[in-house]
C-alpha cells in the first residue's frame, strides 16, 4: 500500500491515534481533575512502546486530550529514539486561535512533547469567532521560524479549506475528519475530492468507532479473508487515493491487527460491497 505524500510530506497508511485511553481525565467525586496517575501513566507509556517497536511512525496527539498529558507521554515514549524517524501530529484548541494564543499554544506543546519541532501542526476545530487569516499568520510564522514542519486542519468543509490553502503560505499537509464505512461524509460533501484535486491528504480518524466492527459487510468479509472486520474497515479506506488512518489501540495484538490491516487483499466484488453506503 503506498504511502500518502504532500510534496515532500509523507504520511504513512496507518498512524495511532492517542485520544481514548490517553486521553482520559481523571476526576475526583468533585470534578476536580487529579493529578497524572503513575501507573496509569506507566501503563499508557508501555502501550506506546508497543506500538513503536511494532512499526507505527505517525502519532496523533493534540493540546485537548488529556489537556495536554497525551502530549506529555508521547514525549517521554520518544526519548532515546531517533526523533526523526517520526511524525509527530498535534493540534491547537479552537479557543487558542488568535495570533498570540496561537503561539503560546504551540510553545506549550513543544514543551510537553519535550521536543524543539512538531512534524504537523493542525487546527482542530475551525472557530467562527477567530478570523483564520489570524490564525494563518500564526501558523505561517511557526513554519518560518522552524517550530514546526507543516501546516494542518481539522473538521474542516470545502469553504473554510478553499481559505486555508488561500492562506497558507506552504502546502496545507492533511485535513483530518471523521471518515469510515459508517461516517461517508467527506465522500458525500466534496471534502475528499477537494483534498485530492489539492494534493491535500486526508486523515480518517475515528475509523472503528460506531458499530463499524459488526457490520455485516465488514464481518463476513473478514471471515472469508481469515482476517478481521477492524482489518476489512481499515484497508478500505486507505486503499483509496490520497487516505490515511489513525486508530488507535491500547492492545499489542490490535495494534499489530491493524498496522497489517494494508496487506489485506480484498477483491473487486468486496470493494463494491463496501463502497455501497447500505452495505
Ligand atoms: N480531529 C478530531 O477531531 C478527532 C476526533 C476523534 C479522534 N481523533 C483521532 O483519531 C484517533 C482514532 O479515533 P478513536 O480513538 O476515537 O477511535 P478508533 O481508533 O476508531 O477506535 C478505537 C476503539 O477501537 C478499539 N479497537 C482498535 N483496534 C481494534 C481492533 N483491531 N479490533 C477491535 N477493536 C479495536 C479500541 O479498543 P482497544 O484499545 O481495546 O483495542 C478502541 O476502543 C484518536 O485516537 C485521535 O488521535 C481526532
Amino acid at each position: 500500500m503506498n504511502e500518502r505524500s504532500t510534496n515532500d510530506f509523507i504520511l504513512p497508511p496507518i498512524g495511532f491515534g492517542m485520544w481514548d485511553s490517553f486521553a482520559q481525565i481523571v476526576k475526583d467525586s468533585g470534578g476536580q481533575r487529579l493529578p497524572p496517575d503513575p501507573v496509569r501513566d506507566a501503563s499508557q507509556l508501555s502501550e506506546l512502546q508497543q506500538a513503536i517497536a511494532l512499526g507505527y511512525r505517525h502519532f496523533d496527539t493534540a493540546e485537548m486530550y488529556a489537556a495536554g498529558h497525551s502530549e506529555t507521554i508521547l514525549g517521554r515514549g520518544l526519548i532515546g529514539h531517533r526523533r526523526n524517524d517520526f511524525i509527530i501530529a498535534t493540534k491547537v484548541n479552537a479557543e487558542n486561535l488568535a495570533h498570540d494564543n496561537l503561539l503560546a499554544a504551540c510553545d506549550r506543546s513543544l514543551e510537553r512533547l519535550q521536543t524543539d519541532y512538531i512534524d504537523l501542526y493542525l487546527i482542530h476545530w475551525p472557530n467562527p469567532e477567530i478570523p483564520l487569516a489570524e490564525s494563518f499568520d500564526a501558523l505561517n510564522h511557526l513554519v518560518q521560524v522552524g517550530k514546526i514542519r507543516h501546516i494542518g486542519v481539522s473538521n474542516f468543509n470545502v469553504p473554510l479549506l478553499e481559505q486555508a490553502v488561500a492562506l497558507s503560505e506552504t502546502p496545507l499537509a492533511t485535513n483530518q475528519v471523521y471518515y469510515s464505512l459508517l461516517s461517508r461524509r467527506p465522500q458525500q460533501d466534496g471534502t475528499l475530492e477537494f483534498c485530492r484535486k489539492n494534493d491535500i491528504v486526508l486523515t480518517a480518524y475515528a475509523p472503528l468507532r460506531g458499530g463499524v466492527l459488526t457490520l455485516d459487510a465488514t464481518v463476513e468479509i473478514a471471515g472469508r479473508l481469515k482476517a478481521t472486520p477492524a482489518q476489512v474497515a481499515l484497508n478500505w479506506l486507505v486503499r483509496q487515493p490520497g487516505v490515511v488512518t489513525i486508530p488507535h489501540s491500547g492492545n499489542e495484538q490490535r495494534q499489530r491487527e491493524n498496522l497489517e490491516a494494508v496487506s489485506l487483499e480484498l477483491t473487486e466484488a468486496d470493494i463494491r460491497r463496501l463502497d455501497s453506503p447500505g452495505n
